[in-house]
């Protein structure tokens, strides 16, 4: 049945139709432009990109590559000025390096690929006559991070003999961040930055612990081993437990020594998100993106303070080291009617039901207790997925990001697929997990009990079960299916000022192009999902950012494509045709300069 009348405020757009054009397509009446892109000079000293001449150290000062998580923050006193914050999540040599074997790098290379992942901060400036934004190159505040950059570990397993390496026999510094998926924005300031799948970069694993985290037992595909044997588990078995981490950074200061917390555990971080709990504690949301994995929360002890004094700057950065790790565990309502063998609908028309937040440890100013029998608390913060194991957390369809709405509280976990999910020995479709060998991912919705953030209990529902439209397996939060885009893979998600859901997309199994979409979360337009943009050839939508005035999003690797190499690119963007594809923030406003969706 149809839907008459206006769209939710902020959704008030003609979507955008799946496609397969190879550029980024907006809807009619907004414009865009490229806002910084990999190589570009955003340091002093650091020469333009020039591709066929590239080294570490021209690298090291530029931004770097496959752009994901994405921030935009207020920088005081600048009206049209803002700070940018980007994850740069992995290297793709192959699209990177017109020279590469990839049986035998050069160390250039493999320093080149260093220098390029990591974190970039970067000054962006607006036109205000045209709606550009552009990066500002040199500015005091711009800063890259990379895999070599000091790093202090902080929370309750740092010092432990567990992170103890030749290097490092304080267990305590580390260099680099390595695989930075998604994150988040702190109420204190800073930024949160997930570690990923930090297994690709680790050689010759071989304890139990190794493979649950995905290491493998031969050489790398990048072969850092061969110039650094701290990636070599053979030779330096506990370099791989410093990585797996939420990382904190101060952006506005560019000096300051970045953290990895402990105490939010160890995995495949895909981000991290903040709530407070209503006297000032932060409650972190973070998912384990791996088929059959979990999502979990950190629940803080300590108080934030106000202000921007160097003391309360300094407090405010130690919030995350002290509180309790959860597990979320799920359990549905209703039995499950099977359909067409591919899934299931639930007997009483909703897929829903309650969970709980198992504790796995609690981490004091004077140490640190577990709650998982058989494990000490520092085995539970750098082996979390064992902890996970041992509790009996539910085994999810890869969630990656876990964000709370800011208006209402509620928390989205986005599940983005599982190939996996129902095939051979592999646990089967559930109330939470509705569909075997999962190609579309789906999108759950959870209310914390009495809406506390620091609730032990929890509701939860499904909001979108993606797909597309016509496919009777799929739902939009019950709204008419006739009137929604069709959407697959939901991975990073974020919220505008009306509390509408933004979600991108990873990995489009309907043929056509990622993209960003935008859904009501409440009222009568509540899961009217429309597709705001596309992205080109190969590339992946990321770190969207909604600002009333303009939308910004990361197109990650652009041209990752079977048979692409840097050589003979398969996508055109940005720079062209025949030109070496260039991962780049783009930014998105209105023709006319009013809102988002008005
Ligand atoms: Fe890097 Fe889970 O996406
Ligand atoms: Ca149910
Ligand atoms: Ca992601
Ligand atoms: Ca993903």
């Amino acid at each position: 049945g149809g839907k008459k009348g206006k769209a939710a405020r902020g959704l008030r757009f003609t979507p955008v139709a799946p496609n397969t054009d190879d550029k980024v397509t907006v809807p009619d009446g907004y414009r865009q432009n490229v806002v910084v892109k990999w190589g570009d000079p955003i340091l002093r000293g650091a020469p333009a990109f020039d591709p066929d001449n590239q080294t570490a150290e021209a690298q090291a000062g530029q931004f770097g590559y496959n752009n994901d998580f994405l921030a935009l923050l207020p920088i005081p006193g600048e009206r049209n000025r803002q700070l940018l914050v980007a994850n740069h999540e992995y290297t793709d040599e192959v699209l990177m390096f017109r020279d590469y074997d990839a049986d035998n790098p050069t160390r250039e290379q493999v320093e080149i690929g260093w220098a390029a992942h990591g974190l970039g901060v970067v000054v962006v400036e607006e036109d205000r006559k045209t709606g550009r934004l552009t990066a500002v190159p040199r500015h005091h505040l711009n800063r890259r991070v990379t895999a070599t950059t000091r790093f202090r570990l902080t929370g309750p397993a740092a010092g432990s003999d567990l992170l103890k390496t030749s290097a490092d026999r304080s267990g305590t510094t580390v260099y680099g961040t390595l695989n930075n998926c998604a994150g988040g924005v702190t109420p204190w300031g800073t930024t949160l930055h997930g570690e990923e799948n930090f297994n690709q970069y680790f050689a010759h694993g071989s304890r139990t612990t190794d493979t649950r985290y995905g290491i493998g037992t031969g050489e790398t595909e990048r072969k850092w081993e061969r110039f650094d044997k701290r990636f070599d588990i053979a030779q330096e078995p506990n370099e791989s437990h410093r990585f797996g981490y939420v990382v904190e950074l101060d952006p506005f200061d560019p000096d300051s020594t970045p953290r990895k917390h402990t105490a939010l555990g160890r995995f495949k971080h895909e981000g991290a998100t903040v709530r407070l709990t209503s006297d000032g504690r932060p409650v972190v949301y973070s998912g384990d993106d791996e088929r059959f994995d979990y999502f979990y929360k950190f629940v803080g002890s300590k108080r934030m303070k106000k202000g921007s004094s160097r003391a309360v700057r300094e407090h405010n950065l130690s919030l995350l080291d002290e509180g309790t790790l959860y597990v979320a565990k799920l359990t549905g309502d209703s039995p499950a009617i099977e359909i067409d063998g591919s899934g299931t609908l639930p007997d009483d028309g909703e897929f829903d039901g309650s969970g709980e937040w198992i504790p796995l440890a609690t981490a004091t100013a004077r140490g640190a207790v577990s709650h998982v029998e058989g494990m000490t608390a520092e085995e539970v913060f750098v082996f979390t997925r064992l902890a996970g194991d041992k509790v009996g957390a539910t085994k999810m369809d890869r969630p990656e990001d876990v964000e709370p709405n800011p208006v209402t509280g509620k928390v989205y976990v986005a599940l983005t697929n599982n190939s996996n999910r129902g095939v051979g020995s592999n646990a089967k479709a559930d109330e939470a997990n509705p569909r075997n060998a999962n190609k579309h991912g789906h999108v759950l919705e959870l209310t914390e009990q009495w809406n506390r953030a620091d609730s032990k209990k929890f509701a939860w529902s499904l909001f979108l079960v993606a797909g597309d439209p016509e496919d009777p397996a799929t739902y939009f939060a019950g709204f008419p299916k006739d009137e929604v885009s069709p959407i697959s893979c939901p991975d990073n998600v974020a919220f505008d000022t009306y509390g509408n859901l933004w979600i991108s997309t990873d990995g489009n199994a309907l043929g056509t192009h990622d993209g960003l979409f935008g859904v009501a979360t409440r009222g009568d337009r509540r899961g009217e999902l429309k597709q705001f943009l596309t992205v080109p050839k190969g590339a992946e939508t990321c770190g969207p950012v909604i600002q009333d005035r303009r939308v910004l999003v990361a197109v990650q690797h652009p041209g990752e494509l079977d048979g692409a190499s840097a050589g003979n690119p398969l996508s055109a963007w940005p720079d062209g045709p025949g030109r070496i594809n260039r991962p780049a923030v783009v930014a998105v406003w209105r023709a006319d300069g009013d809102d988002i969706g008005e």
